[in-house]
């Protein structure tokens, strides 16, 4: 098991452990008991996460002597509302929920981002802690400490900044995770490569078959080193005011071609053509070499996530989804760009023409 800790300033937050592990079910129970100890604690779930491991996690909890209940909802993106979060807080009223309480997150990042906002607000706020069982989650949404639920007018307007006390990473529950899941996970840890660190891409390259295959040891380096990048973002903006904003890279463009899709389009599809995007964008404008671009294409194109953006999104629909987003200066759009794999920067603003062009670069 390793473990990493998120150091954030006492005066606004609490540092915290992230686990990681392989199989270590029966240990989670055993470390919450003892190092996360609560009157009860409550487990928040999605339909399909509870068919699939809510027995047996529930199992291992009690064995290792909780007090636990757990509640769930309807799987999918469309259930991260409001009307969800109150029926939960109404199961938490029910079971008799105080702040002598402990939530427990066990699914992906709609599970997560619901429990840690009902957590930052029932009651003025109960602890809770992180599970994440989809792969984008053990990379990604589980650390950070941002909350959420959707509005019909658009995606996370609804939400706080609330972290967790811990989190328990299991690579054993990637096992029962569908092949597109799997890959909007791929896709933000490329993302990891190419903003920080051109170490960690290259051992990607190097470990196609390995992350293909979801062999152990492999997947245990990836999200370690994942992590470990994502809180050292966290750590220095953790209001997202600044440099935490890198970890947006190829996001900008991808949200548009989501919007665009009517969020049809997976998220790491649409990450991955705008990861390709701005590669290109910075061939053109910012001597990011030839070779440097082929590789981060090479490598997305490895995990079967798609090089050419699908003919239903036109490129004028993205463009102007663009302009309407509030990253504009003076005509153009701003983005993460950067200088070579490993070496982000901020401020790269990007003309329309040059949008246009690279968008139609890649229709064929
Ligand atoms: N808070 C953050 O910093 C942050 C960062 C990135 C994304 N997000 C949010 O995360 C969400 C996306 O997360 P996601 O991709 O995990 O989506 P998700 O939670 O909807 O999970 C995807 C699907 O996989 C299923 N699933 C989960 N674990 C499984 C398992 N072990 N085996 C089989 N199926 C499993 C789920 O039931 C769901 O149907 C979005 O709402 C996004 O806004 C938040
Ligand atoms: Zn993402």
């Amino acid at each position: 098991m390793k473990r990493i800790k998120v150091n954030l300033d006492k005066k606004i937050s609490t540092s915290y452990d992230i686990t990681i592990g392989s199989d270590i079910r029966d240990r989670i129970g055993l470390m919450i008991m003892k190092d996360y100890p609560a009157g009860r604690y409550v487990v928040i779930t999605d339909s399909t996460v509870a068919g699939l491991h809510g027995r047996a996690f529930m199992d291992t909890m009690k064995a290792a002597g909780l007090t636990i209940d757990l509640i769930e909802f309807p799987a999918g993106e469309k259930s991260k509302n409001m009307e969800t979060a109150l029926c939960l807080i109404k199961k938490l009223f029910d079971l008799g929920v105080d702040r002598n309480s402990l939530l427990i997150a066990l699914g992906g990042g709609v599970v997560g981002d619901i429990t840690g906002f009902i957590a930052s607000i029932y009651m003025r706020s109960v602890p809770y802690i992180q599970i994440p069982t989809t792969l984008l989650a053990q990379v990604d949404s589980s650390i950070g400490g941002k909350t959420a639920v959707d509005l019909p007018e658009g995606k996370n307007l609804l939400g706080t900044f609330y972290q967790p006390k811990a989190v328990f990473i299991d690579t054993k529950f990637l096992e029962t995770l569908s092949d597109q899941e799997y890959k909007n996970g791929i896709a933000e840890i490329i993302k990891y490569g190419v903003i920080d660190s051109e170490d960690f891409f290259q051992a990607q390259e190097s470990g196609i078959e390995a992350l293909k295959n979801r062999e152990t040891s492999h997947l245990l380096k990836l999200i370690e080193q994942s992590c470990r990048i994502k809180k050292g973002f966290v750590e220095i903006d953790e209001k997202d005011n600044g440099i935490r904003h890198i970890l947006n890279f190829g996001h900008t463009i991808g949200h548009a071609m989501e919007a665009e899709s009517n969020f049809t389009m997976p998220h790491g599809y649409a990450v991955a053509l705008g990861m390709i995007a701005i590669s290109r964008i910075c061939e053109k404008l910012h001597n990011l070499s030839v070779n440097e671009t082929r590789r981060i294409e090479k490598l997305i194109a490895a995990f079967d996530l798609p090089p050419l953006i699908p003919t239903e999104i036109p490129t004028d629909g993205i463009i102007s989804r663009l302009h309407g987003d509030k990253k504009k200066k003076d005509g153009k759009v701003q983005f993460i760009l950067i200088k070579n794999i490993g070496k982000p920067f901020w401020n790269g603003g990007v003309d329309r023409s040059t949008l246009v062009a690279t968008l139609e670069g890649m229709r064929k």
